[in-house]
């Protein structure tokens, strides 16, 4: 995530970019993957240090500016796809990396341009795609069951008042198509029981749903980190800072169960699977979270959870639990209507 006011490269403030450089520890001639590049800020530092290589990929294309620039000043070094980090392992042949960084969720970028329906001060169309996706809020909203949507904000977005919100739309789309931003919002507002202890917006967690339905969000980061997994060397790190206990709960899981040292196996795990099945060193289980003057000098760090893991020297094999633990998420993601 991204401070607010992101107009310019000089503004950007990525979110624990000093404990990411330090986890990664850059080497001269060392090779890194920035899956989020976002406003750059990870794919800046790092490239700062001698001699290293960045590949860099964002599904966004209104980012493509901030891309230029750095391709400009290391043309030998970084390169840049606009492709879903879902297909990391696909952009790279014979080559390993030390380490492969995800920066989950949305940019301030994305989330100040109001055309693009992700804030709730929006009066735009509901769009609230990233890039390379078929499906945008209106949709969700004008075209999907009444049981689809209430699956998908009650699931996605952990909303207990779901139901409510789902039949308040029902109904007011039965008079008129939502298209607007600012619709939605009065309809959640209306909907939601005054809570005067609760400081988060009573739309925070529809429009997290709707955002992650239309990006498939769950599908990509369980994709996304399998893939990466591939990829890195033995000793290569993967790093994941997370925003919300879905994405938590995915990364947590992935790197506790296929670590060496795992300390309950799952109950989806076959009860003999040998250590040489594992993909990860100990881990820890550790979360680190940003100090208390990042989140004062921006807020929308606040959430922000960062774990990582270090690939250990067994073959990969694909981790096909991690896949039926979060079927739930990515069978709803998939299915339309
Ligand atoms: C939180 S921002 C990253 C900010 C970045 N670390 C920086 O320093 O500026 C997340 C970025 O990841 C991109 N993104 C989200 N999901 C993606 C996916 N599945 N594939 C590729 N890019 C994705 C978004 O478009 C957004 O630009």
């Amino acid at each position: 995530m991204l401070k607010k006011n992101t107009s310019l490269e000089s503004s950007h403030f990525p979110v624990m970019l000093e404990e990411i450089i330090k986890i990664c520890s850059p080497v001269s001639g060392g090779f890194y993957i920035d899956c989020t590049f976002g406003g750059g800020g990870y794919s800046k530092k790092l490239l700062k240090f001698p001699k290293t290589n960045v590949i860099a990929l964002d599904r966004d294309k209104f980012i493509l500016n901030f891309v230029k620039n750095l391709e400009k000043k290391y043309p030998k070094r970084f390169t840049f796809f606009q492709k879903k980090f879902s297909e990391v392992d696909k952009l790279i042949k014979n080559q390993k990396a030390d380490a492969i960084i995800f920066d989950l969720g949305l940019s301030s970028i994305q989330l100040n341009n109001l055309e693009r329906g992700f804030s709730f001060k929006s009066k735009e169309s509901l769009d609230m795609s990233m890039g390379l996706s078929n499906m945008s809020a209106e949709k969700v909203i004008n075209e999907f069951s009444e049981q689809k949507l209430k699956l998908i904000i009650k699931i996605l977005g952990e909303e207990k008042e779901a139901s409510r919100i789902v039949k308040n739309i029902i109904k007011a789309r039965s008079v008129k198509k939502i298209t607007k931003v600012n619709e939605l919002v009065d309809i959640i507002e209306k909907s939601k029981k005054k809570n005067y202890k609760n400081k988060i917006n009573p739309c925070t967690k529809t429009f997290q749903a709707l955002r992650i339905f239309v990006n498939q969000e769950i599908s990509e980061l369980v994709k996304g980190i399998i893939n990466a997994t591939k990829i890195l060397k033995p000793g290569g790190k993967i790093l994941v800072i997370s925003f919300h206990s879905i994405e938590d709960k995915v990364v947590k899981f992935f790197f506790s169960n296929f670590s060496s040292n795992r300390s309950k196996p799952s109950r989806y795990l076959p009860e003999n699977l040998e250590d040489s099945n594992s993909l990860f060193e100990n881990y820890k289980n550790k979360i680190l979270t940003p100090t208390n003057r990042e989140i004062s000098e921006n807020s929308a760090s606040r959430s922000a959870k960062f774990r990582y893991a270090i690939r250990n020297k067994n073959k990969f094999i694909f981790p096909d639990e991690l896949v039926v633990k979060f079927k739930k998420y990515l069978d709803l993601e998939s299915s339309y209507a």
